[in-house]
């Protein structure tokens, strides 16, 4: 089981979320095969036929878990089935609660073995995680994908301070054109992220103009030490809560040991 550092707390039963909180939630995309058989039985017709599709059986797995997670996630917000949710999609290919009158938004990335899920009420929300590459940290790279600013940041940069750099600031875009629902449309070159190791996370020009990117708010957030990830959100009066996904009768094994009621850990599904 993926266990990320301390700052991941395994959630309550019963979740609320209001506008002031943005979760975030981990989840390990290596499974076994009964966990993979049961996330598969939740999934839509058109996302088994989209695992089909993969060629590599561990890319079919890792689509299973990470979609069968989301939908078990936002189940436990919406108190209905997860196999009952239907998704819709922007132009640009963001997944949406179809039937959303809660105003409940997400964002999902995964990497390597992990997904990583951001979910948050009345508010734009985007979300990345990249395994590191040591390889990929490099110049031409960076030319390739970061602004012109970015770029002129990262070249200066000595030389152990560039992995983190470049990995921060990959992250932080992916993040931000996320929270968009834009993706790479959006246009890589037109806004620029911090990314010196030991600075703030933040979004400094969106298209030239401050007062935009002062709209937006950018976070690390720390799993594993050979992965970096961030998250953008909308506005800045928010509090983050980090939570481990487990499958929901772990969670009610963990509580009855913590004594909590059995009652308590149903109410929460339809
Ligand atoms: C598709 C894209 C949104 C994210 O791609 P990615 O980083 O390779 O993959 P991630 O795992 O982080 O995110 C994929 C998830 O984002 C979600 N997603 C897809 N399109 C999205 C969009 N327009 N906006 C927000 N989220 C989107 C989906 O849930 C998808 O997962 P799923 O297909 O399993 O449901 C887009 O940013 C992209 O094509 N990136 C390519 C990489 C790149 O050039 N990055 C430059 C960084 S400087």
């Amino acid at each position: 089981m993926l266990v990320p550092n301390d700052n991941w707390k395994i959630p309550p039963v019963q979740l609320r979320i209001t506008n002031e909180q943005v979760h975030v939630w981990c989840a390990g995309l290596d499974q076994c095969e009964s966990r993979i058989q049961q996330l598969e039985s939740i999934l839509s017709d058109e996302e088994q036929s989209r695992a089909q599709r993969f060629y590599f059986q561990k890319d079919r797995d890792h689509f299973i878990v990470a979609r069968g997670t989301l939908r078990d996630i936002l189940s436990r917000y919406l108190n209905r089935q997860p196999e009952r949710l239907n998704f819709c999609y922007n132009e640009y290919g963001k997944p949406m609660l179809a039937e959303n009158s809660g105003r409940l938004s997400f964002n999902i990335s995964h990497s390597g073995n992990i997904a990583l899920y951001a979910v948050t009420y009345g508010r734009e929300v985007g979300i990345d995680v990249e395994q590191i590459r040591p390889d990929f940290a490099e110049e031409p790279i960076a030319r390739r994908f970061f602004s012109p600013a970015e770029t002129a940041v990262f070249s200066v940069l000595a030389a152990h301070e560039k992995k983190e750099a470049f990995f921060s600031c990959w992250t932080r875009k992916e993040a931000f054109i996320k929270a968009t629902g834009k993706g790479v449309s959006f246009g890589l070159d037109n806004f620029d992220v911090s990314l010196v190791p030991d600075k703030p996370a933040a979004l400094l020009s969106v298209k030239g103009d401050k007062k935009e990117a002062r709209r937006w708010s950018l976070k690390n957030l720390d799993i594993q030490p050979d992965y970096r990830a961030a998250l953008a959100v909308e506005g800045h009066d928010w509090q983050l809560q980090s939570w481990q996904w487990r499958p929901l009768e772990q969670i009610t094994t963990f509580t009855k040991e913590t004594n909590i009621s059995k009652s308590d850990l149903l109410l929460n599904r339809s």
